[in-house]
């Protein structure tokens, strides 16, 4: 599983996203960008960030240190916002943290330069994973330290939302019209022949054993949670397999 902290002080809700993630402190001292289990969206976005984001370092992409957040309850008692409290009060438990990044700035295409190679493996992995969120319009990208950083994997992976039509979107082809590194030039040919070969079954077990056993218990239509990670690590097996998904730009 990844490093596992307590949270001591929930500290503000981020009212950029969607999903109202908060800034935790936890017993490391750490700050933390927290997503609740309690969110609309439930524990499959968790299970995403995990995947995505863990697949995305291990192909030598910038995202920030992933850690489990430990959630007593009790602590989101004193918060005044009632929105807040009810999410907090439903997320006891394994929640999903995110290395702070303080002082970062929203990544602007215009603003900040990237090279193409790094804009087609950005692009690359990210027709890989499916991910809707790395438009122009809400690039989910950070700079940090004059470096990009890459966040916000929970509209990834939507297979696992219906495991039994997930075999249907295995070669489903990708709509990068939107996508915020176009501009950039990304050279997909480069990217696909340097990071297809590293994506493999043994890989991709380290991954999904990333994920906390408590997001994947009880999912429908599995005997056990290495059940669901199988399936993770056949589908995205299989995907990589083809190329169909692979947009036409830059090619
Ligand atoms: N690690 C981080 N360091 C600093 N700021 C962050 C970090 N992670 C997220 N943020 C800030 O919080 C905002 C919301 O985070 P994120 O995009 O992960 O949440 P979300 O609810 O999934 O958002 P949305 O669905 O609106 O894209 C980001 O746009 C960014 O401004
Ligand atoms: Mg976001």
């Amino acid at each position: 599983m990844l490093r596992e902290v307590s949270a001591t002080r929930y500290v503000l809700p981020l009212r950029e996203g969607g999903s109202l993630p908060g800034l935790v402190e936890a017993d490391d001292l750490g700050m933390y960008v927290v997503k609740f289990l309690g969110a609309g969206q439930g524990r499959k976005t968790l299970v995403a960030e995990v995947v995505s984001g863990e697949l995305g370092r291990a192909l030598g992409l910038p995202v920030p240190e992933l850690v489990v957040v430990d959630f007593d309850a009790v602590i989101g008692r004193g918060e005044p916002d009632p929105e807040v409290q009810e999410l907090l009060k439903a997320s006891g438990g394994l929640n999903l943290g995110m290395d702070f990044l303080p002082g970062s700035l929203g990544f602007d295409p215009v603003a900040f330069e990237v090279d193409s190679g790094f804009a087609g493996r950005v692009l690359w992995f990210d027709a890989l994973v499916g991910n809707v969120d790395r438009t122009w319009r809400n690039p989910n990208m950070l700079v940090w330290h004059g470096a990009p950083y890459l966040i916000d994997h929970g509209a990834t992976l939507i297979f696992q939302h219906n495991w039994r039509g997930s075999s249907g979107a295995v070669a489903r082809a990708y709509d990068a019209s939107d996508h915020v590194l176009l501009s950039a030039g990304p050279d997909l040919a480069a990217a696909d022949a340097e990071l297809a070969p590293l994506v493999t079954e043994e890989l991709l077990w380290e991954v999904v054993a990333l994920v906390p056993d408590e997001w994947l218990v009880d999912e429908p239509g599995f005997g056990s949670v290495r059940e669901v990670r199988a399936a993770f690590v056949e589908h995205v097996l299989a995907r990589v397999a083809g190329r169909g998904w692979l947009p036409e730009v830059g090619r």
